[in-house]
């Protein structure tokens, strides 16, 4: 699904992928942890090709084709998708809209029809009401004076829509509350299976404890030190960072 090879990544000249390998295959759901300015977020905005990242070396293969050939918007058409640490805020957008307007046109993209209002709006009320989405939410702006965890859940809501191949979900739990993680984890659950895969970031064990992680990779400095099961992740939690990557 996700083969990165020896990736070097800078921006405005300052190094922050240092040599990073990651490969994911159809199915799996991989955690990524790692200590603040590590080079997480980085690695995730370079996935769904945010401009001003200079890749210096290195290989993305994504099911068979360069990744890194692809603009934002195939990216996106071929199954990708990523779910912000920080959501963007979409003044003068309805977040309804936003959410067709993305469907159709990867069913465009794929060369099916566009998806008619009512089987949308339908779509639309039963994935929102799993996650306790008020249809009255869907009306306002995206994203605009959503809290913090509605902007998240927002995110998920269009990862569910969107039902895609890869989905990279960075620090979706920040800032959720204990039952909107349940309720998140358990969307992530019901999307999860044999076809699709999940690249999980996250500073927090506990999300580990919804969403079970095939393996755990830990990066440091702008590379995977470690890699594991889940119980590397209850082995972070008690020793911490700094202990972990010195018997790495
Ligand atoms: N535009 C930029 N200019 C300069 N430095 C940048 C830029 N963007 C990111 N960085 C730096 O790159 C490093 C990695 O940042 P990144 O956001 O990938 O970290 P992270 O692992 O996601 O951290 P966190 O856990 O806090 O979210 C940080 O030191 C950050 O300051
Ligand atoms: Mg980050």
């Amino acid at each position: 699904m996700l083969e990165i090879k020896n990736l070097h990544v800078s921006i405005e000249e300052k190094k922050i992928i240092k040599g990073l390998d990651l490969s994911i295959n159809k199915g799996e759901v991989h955690a990524l942890m790692g200590p603040n300015g590590s080079g997480k977020s980085t690695l995730s905005y370079v996935l769904s090709g945010k401009d001003k990242y200079e890749i210096n070396d290195g290989t993305i293969d994504y099911n068979g084709k360069n990744l890194l050939e692809l603009d934002v918007d195939e990216r996106a058409n071929e199954g990708l998708f990523l779910a912000f640490q920080y959501p963007m805020e979409i003044p003068g957008v309805q977040t309804s809209f936003f959410l067709k307007t993305a469907i159709n046109s990867k069913r465009k993209y794929l060369g099916q029809s566009e998806m008619d209002a009512l089987e949308f709006a339908k779509l639309m009320k039963s994935k929102a009401e799993e996650l306790n989405i008020s249809t009255e939410m869907l009306k306002r702006d995206l994203n605009v004076n959503y809290s913090g965890g509605e902007k998240k859940k927002q995110e998920i809501l269009q990862m569910s829509m969107l039902s895609p191949k890869m989905a990279i979900l960075d620090e979706t739990d920040s800032g959720l509350d204990i039952d909107a993680l349940r309720i998140v984890s358990e969307g992530v659950n019901k999307l999860r299976n044999n076809d699709n895969s999940f690249l999980v970031i996250t500073h927090y064990q506990r999300l580990l404890n919804y969403i079970k992680p095939d393996f755990v990779h830990i990066i440091a400095d702008g590379k995977i030190v470690k890699s594991g099961d889940y119980s590397l992740a209850l082995e972070l939690e008690e020793k911490g960072y700094e202990e972990i990557s010195q018997t790495a």
